[in-house]
């Protein structure tokens, strides 16, 4: 197939996908910004640019705030596209201040550093039964046994999704994801909008159950918050929910099969691992920099900005490449090297500015939690298939990771 533009980058080609690490090294030597004529976009490549525009406020997830799509030299999304759309842009991920800032101060007191350390404990009985179950069956698929049920249970008993209703999950949030790649195709469009238009009249009602039922879960805190305060809008209820829900396991599902497969292709740093638990602290930060589970994330220019003496007038749009800024000399040593002792390890995976990851201390304990039971409980593991990579670019993740145990 040609090439779609005279860059090494092509997130439409499976070589590209396969190791998109050596394209942006070849981007990262050919400058600060280059436009991408296939997607209208800038791409940014380098660390210090990434980091700068995730903090810099004439960007912005969203213009709605400030602009008409008309003003901002924007088409409307299609009106078949309107029950996605108007559940995605209510999130605080795709609000920018005063209405990001509001609903970011309610939705925070559950995350925070203390909070989530008390699930701790839950987190990791619950990992260590996942793995013991793989273990009692000489191995499996680790995405479908671990990666997956760890995640979406602990966040699903946050938000008090009964047990019976989690399975419905997981489709919907791979439905509703699918358009956060770039050009997602018009049969990724029709299930988003179908995921979309179930998941919200899933959460009307049970919102509604809990109104009349309160517990002690996060629904019921968004509850009392939007009744004694006028906080949070039903819709703005709904789409953070969603958005908890499908950011709260779909990067940490992914994280956990990327960075077992890194292991099994570095058994020396597998076997220092096996050696040294104490490592799993690090480990966890490397592999997550190493090959990053979210690669690309977009900005608006809502106020012209300057880089390298390219004028990027307003209504452009940015791609920030996070897998290539995780991999830049001028930060890390040696960046093509999985070292999981590596402590100077400043990498973007969670973003940084305002939209800085919410969950990433929850993350970080179920991350760290799959790892330890999965040292400790099954000491032999071992691939048991090369896994195939999912086709995506913007979510990088595995269909699956076939693993033996014994
Ligand atoms: C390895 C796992 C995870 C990774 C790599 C990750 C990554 C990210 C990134 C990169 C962003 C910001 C995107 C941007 O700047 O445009 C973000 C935002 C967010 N994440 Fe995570 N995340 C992970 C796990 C979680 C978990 C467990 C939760 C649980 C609640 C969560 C909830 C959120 C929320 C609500 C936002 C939006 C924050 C805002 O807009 O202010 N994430 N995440």
């Amino acid at each position: 197939m040609a090439a779609r533009s005279d860059l090494a980058f092509d997130p439409w080609d499976p070589a590209f996908l396969a190791d998109p690490y050596p394209a942006y090294a070849d981007l990262r030597e050919r400058g600060r910004v280059h436009h991408y004529e296939p997607t209208d976009q800038w791409l940014v490549a380098h660390h210090a640019d990434v980091s700068a525009l995730l903090r810099d406020r004439r960007l912005g997830r969203t213009y709605q705030h400030r602009f008409t799509h008309q003003e901002f030299g924007r088409t409307a999304p299609p009106p078949e596209h309107e029950p996605f759309h108007t559940l995605n842009d209510h999130g605080m991920l795709d609000l920018e201040p005063p209405d990001h800032t509001r609903i970011r101060r309610l939705v925070s007191k559950a995350f925070t550093p203390r909070t989530v350390e008390r699930l701790a404990p839950y987190v990791r009985e619950l990992a260590g039964e996942l793995v013991s179950r793989l273990v009692a069956r000489g191995g499996g698929d680790l995405l479908k046994d671990v990666a997956e049920p760890l995640p979406v249970a602990v966040i699903a008993e946050m938000l008090g999704i009964p047990e019976a209703d989690r399975a419905r999950l997981r489709p919907w949030s791979a439905d509703i994801c699918g358009m956060y790649e770039l050009h997602p195709s018009g049969e990724s469009a029709q299930r988003a909008v179908r995921a979309s238009v179930e998941f919200s009249a899933y959460l009307r009602e049970l919102i509604e159950q809990r109104r009349k039922e309160p517990g002690e879960d996060l629904i019921s805190g968004l509850i009392a918050a939007h009744d004694e305060g006028d906080r949070l809008t039903e819709q703005e209820m709904i789409s953070t929910c969603v958005l908890l829900l499908n950011a709260g396991h779909e990067a940490t599902v992914n994280a956990t099969v990327n960075g077992w497969w890194a292991l099994f292709r570095h058994p020396d740093q597998l076997a220092a691992l096996r050696a040294d638990h104490s490592l799993v602290p690090t480990a966890v930060e490397e592999l997550m920099r190493y090959d990053t589970p979210l690669q690309l994330f977009e900005r608006w220019v809502l106020d012209e900005i300057e880089i390298d003496g390219t004028v990027i007038p307003r209504g452009a749009e940015i791609a920030m490449l996070f897998g290539s800024a995780n991999h830049d000399p001028a930060v890390f040593g040696a960046p093509e090297r999985l070292d999981l002792t590596r402590r100077d390890n400043p990498h973007i995976s969670f973003s940084a500015g305002i939209h800085y990851c919410i969950g990433a201390p929850l993350a970080r304990i179920e991350l760290a939690a799959s790892m330890t039971a999965l040292l400790e409980k099954a000491p032999t593991l071992r691939l048991a298939a090369e896994p195939r990579r999912k086709p995506n670019f913007v979510i990088r993740g595995l269909e699956g990771l076939s693993v033996e145990i014994g």
